[in-house]
């Protein structure tokens, strides 16, 4: 592995980020999601004791060994998905935390390396996977029906042609290599120079996230954060598509009583649901101009921010990650 991938990634909303989670001396934070460290640096210059730094890619952890040896035993990481925060910091003795931040999706680095099957403007293996295990984008697309694979694209992609992508993946069998998918996909909807957006955009982002179960991830990630962040505590999450923001607003709407339970619909004047667990609930949060000149990648992301009350936790623990 070169070093320069590793450092290409440029943090996103990173003051925005900083100002809501309120950093003082001698907190704990919990970084689900280490990346780049971006935001663990900025955490750690705030002066906190600790920083539990997770990422469920291997080569973020071992990215992440030089900044972890320098911070005084400041930094622990952990290779593991953010939605079992609640079993691993209980495994390492901690069971409250100060803040805990979310940045989902992909780094620039997983993006920019072919090899790992991201993107579809290099050619690379289809394999999409963050934590190198489980199934890869190829197993899915090679062994999954058209029906699956369809709804897949559908749900996750937003793809109106769902259907005449599928059956055009069907018929290219086996799909080896991120190139080969990417003009299967161009063939079957069309796609000359110039167009605005690569037709094979929302594919390759409907397989990452189910490869990945993102949506999934990011549900069990609010729901551990409920039980980890002591009373006061700062959440900061932000999404990179309409789908993620949808999950983190509403949950926010829901767990602050702006919204029942379950429910898309007012509550009535007499019932009253479990108390608020989250309170100073932050509007969305936008890159401004100059964030957007300088990395574009930022385009569509979303901050939303709240503090936690002393209520308890909703329980809904079986949102939250289990042991694999
Ligand atoms: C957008 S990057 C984070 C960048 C980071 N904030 C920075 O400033 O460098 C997302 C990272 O989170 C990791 N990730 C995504 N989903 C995860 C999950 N459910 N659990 C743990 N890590 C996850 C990815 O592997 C990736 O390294």
């Amino acid at each position: 592995m070169s070093a320069s991938p590793m450092v290409s990634h440029i943090p996103v909303l990173l003051d925005e980020v900083v100002a809501q989670l309120d950093a003082a001396p001698g907190e704990t934070f919990v970084d689900g999601t280490f990346g780049a460290g971006g935001y663990t640096r900025a955490l750690l210059s705030k002066g906190v004791a600790r920083v539990f730094a997770f990422d469920r890619d291997p080569e973020a952890i071992r990215y992440g060994e030089t900044l972890a040896a320098s911070s005084g035993g400041r930094l622990t990481l952990v290779p593991e998905r953010f939605s079992r925060m609640r079993q691993a910091l209980a495994e390492r003795g901690v069971d409250g935390v100060d803040g805990v931040t979310l940045d989902v999706g992909v780094s620039s680095m997983q993006l920019d390396q072919a090899e790992r099957g991201f993107s579809f403007q290099s050619d690379g293996p289809a394999d999409m996977r963050m934590s190198r295990e489980g199934e890869s984008a190829a197993d899915f697309l090679n062994h999954a029906d058209e029906d699956e694979i369809a709804d897949v694209l559908f749900h996750y992609g937003d793809e109106p042609k769902s259907r005449r992508v599928a059956r055009a993946i069907v018929a290219a069998r086996p799909i080896e290599r991120t190139g080969q998918l990417a003009d299967v996909v161009r063939k079957a909807l069309g796609h000359h120079p110039g167009m605005k957006k690569d037709p094979a955009t929302r594919t390759f982002q409907a397989i990452r996230i189910h490869v990945n179960q993102e949506l999934a991830e990011l549900e069990g990630g609010l729901a551990a954060a409920e039980r980890v962040l002591l009373p006061g505590g700062r959440l900061a999450v932000v999404t990179f598509h309409s789908l993620e923001d949808r999950i983190v607003k509403r949950f926010l709407k829901e767990r602050s009583g702006a919204m029942p339970a379950g429910s898309r619909h007012r509550p009535a004047a007499n019932e009253t649901g479990p108390a608020p667990t989250f309170e100073a609930v932050g509007k969305a949060v936008r890159p401004g101009p100059a964030e957007l000149d300088a990395n574009p990648r930022a385009r569509s992301a979303t901050l939303r921010a709240a503090r936690r009350t002393a209520a308890p936790a909703w329980g809904n623990a079986h949102k939250e990650g289990t042991e694999r």
